[in-house]
C-alpha cells in the first residue's frame, strides 16, 4: 500500500504514520483468527465495522484493501491453503459491506 501507486487513495485515507495501524491490524486479525485475543481485551466492544463508519470507504478502496491483503496473504505463503482462501473470502465479504455502509 506504501510503495505503489494503484494505491494511492487507500493510502491517503491512513494517517501519516503507519506504525499504528501495523500494529492493530496484525493484533486484531491474531485475535480474529483464534490466536490470542490481547486486541480484544485492550479494545472491549469495538466493532469492526462500526469502527470503519464515516471512514469514507468506497467500492474502490474497498477494491484497493482487499487487493493488498491478497498481496500479503500470498507473501506469507497461504495463498493456496484453505486458511488464507477462507481469510480472503472474509475480507472481500466485510470489504463490500464498509464500502455499502452509510457515512
Ligand atoms: C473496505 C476496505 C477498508 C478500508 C478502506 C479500510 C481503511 C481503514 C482506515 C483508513 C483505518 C484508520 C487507520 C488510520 O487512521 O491510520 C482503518 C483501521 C482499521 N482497519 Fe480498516 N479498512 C478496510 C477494511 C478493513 C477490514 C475488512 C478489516 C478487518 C478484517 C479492517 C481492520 C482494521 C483495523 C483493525 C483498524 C484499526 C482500528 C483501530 O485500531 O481502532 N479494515 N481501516
Amino acid at each position: 500500500m506504501e510503495s505503489e501507486t494503484e494505491f494511492a487513495e487507500l493510502r491517503a485515507m491512513h494517517a501519516a504514520d503507519l506504525g499504528p495501524i501495523r500494529q492493530s491490524l496484525a493484533g486484531f486479525l491474531t485475535g480474529w483468527a483464534g490466536g490470542p485475543r490481547d486486541w480484544f481485551a485492550e479494545n472491549p466492544d469495538k466493532c469492526m465495522m462500526s469502527a470503519h463508519r464515516g471512514l469514507g470507504v468506497t467500492p474502490e478502496t474497498a477494491r484497493q484493501w482487499v487487493t493488498c491483503m491478497t498481496r500479503a496473504v500470498e507473501d506469507c505463503g497461504i495463498g493456496d491453503h484453505d486458511i488464507g482462501k477462507l481469510m480472503l473470502e472474509r475480507f472481500d465479504m466485510m470489504a463490500k459491506g464498509m464500502a455499502r455502509m452509510p457515512a
